[in-house]
């Protein structure tokens, strides 16, 4: 058997990367690898989530107060145990838990990282085979090392992760993740249970041809959300309109998509919702990242969301993401309002 030379696993990937980083400890790289044991774990699941018990309820909610599915609390197990058992983490919060978990052993309060998630995103899509995520976001610690993580750590600003990424579970399983360095995706090549890299430095296009909201919450938008949507259905040479709509449900997999073929992702606040449904801290402040890095922009509507300072660790925000183009026709058309 012939070995292929060419593949570059996530593992071979990030410790390569040490080499780049004077001082790099190969901490983050420990990080990532977990987070790819973890997505194996819940990828093997996802797959087998039609034939055996594990679709539909809990029977829970959580502290946001959606229902919880069996999937989620089986991919946040995952996911807390990988990083509460390697030695990179002092602490996680995650979308399913109310607060965070500070790592009290003495290896993790000497760990150098925090790392926020939602475990599953999109997790309403599980039932019906439809493409579904997990993104997270990595902080160094601000609090010294040899003490147990504290809130602080975790309600930094988005601007302070060291690496995000995500995975989305679909036709086939990837994981993105992104460090000042770069954005790179690698693909799970089934027949190794490696992720492989398949996407070296994404960059997103500066314009592209889809838009994607939730257009049943149309009149629940503000006016200049309103004005933007209308340009995007009309035909308009200099912008390239009347764009294609795509909205999948789940965050991760409409991203993915308008990341690697252009496009602009909207959750807008709604007249009952002002803040949107997006959570901050773990689904947002994650893709703003990867999406800067790439070239491409995030806002709230009024800011940059890596510029937001957190209050709270379940705090939403609306949110607009995509190509740098699309993103500035829309700020055009938000500022007239
Ligand atoms: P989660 O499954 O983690 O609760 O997140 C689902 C999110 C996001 O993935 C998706 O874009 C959005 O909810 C869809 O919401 P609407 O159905 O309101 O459009
Ligand atoms: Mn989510
Ligand atoms: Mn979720």
């Amino acid at each position: 058997m012939t070995i292929n030379r060419k593949v570059l696993t996530l593992d071979e990937f990030t410790i390569q990367q040490v080499r780049h980083i004077p001082n790099a400890t190969g901490e983050l790289s420990t990080l990532l690898r977990d987070i790819g044991l973890a997505a194996k774990r819940v990828n093997v699941e996802v797959n087998k989530a039609g034939l055996v018990d594990i679709l539909g309820d809990a029977g829970s909610v959580n502290v946001q107060g959606e229902d919880v599915k069996k999937l989620d609390i089986f991919a946040n197990d995952q996911f807390t145990g990988v990083l509460q058992h390697g030695i990179s983490c002092a602490g996680i919060a995650s979308e399913e838990l109310d607060d965070y978990i500070a790592f009290d052993d003495s290896v993790s309060r000497n760990s150098k990282y925090v790392c926020l998630f939602d475990p599953l995103d999109g997790s309403g899509n599980i039932d019906v085979n439809v493409s579904i995520g997990t993104i997270f976001g990595v902080y160094r610690r601000v609090t010294p090392k040899g003490d147990m993580a504290c809130k602080e750590d975790f309600l930094q600003k988005g601007t302070q992760q060291v690496a995000a990424g995500y995975i989305v579970y679909g036709s086939s399983t990837m994981l993105v993740y992104a460090t000042r360095r770069g954005v790179n995706g690698f693909t799970l090549d089934q027949s190794i249970g490696e992720f492989t890299m398949s996407h070296p430095d994404i960059q997103c296009p500066s314009i592209g041809k889809i838009y994607s909201v939730n257009h049943g919450n149309f009149f629940q938008y503000m006016e200049g959300v309103r004005n933007y949507i209308n340009i995007c259905q009309k035909k308009d040479k200099s912008n390239g309109g009347p764009y294609t709509q795509r909205y999948i449900g789940s965050m991760v997999a409409d991203v993915h998509r308008n990341l690697i073929k252009g496009g602009i992702f909207m959750y807008p606040g709604t007249l009952d919702k002002p803040k949107g449904k997006l959570r901050l801290l773990y689904e947002c402040n994650p893709f703003a990242f990867i999406i800067e890095v790439a070239g491409g922009k995030a806002t709230d509507g009024k800011q940059r969301i890596l510029d937001i300072q957190p209050t709270e660790l379940h705090q939403r925000t609306p949110m607009f993401i995509g190509s740098k183009q699309m993103m500035e026709e829309l700020e055009r058309e938000m500022g007239k309002s």
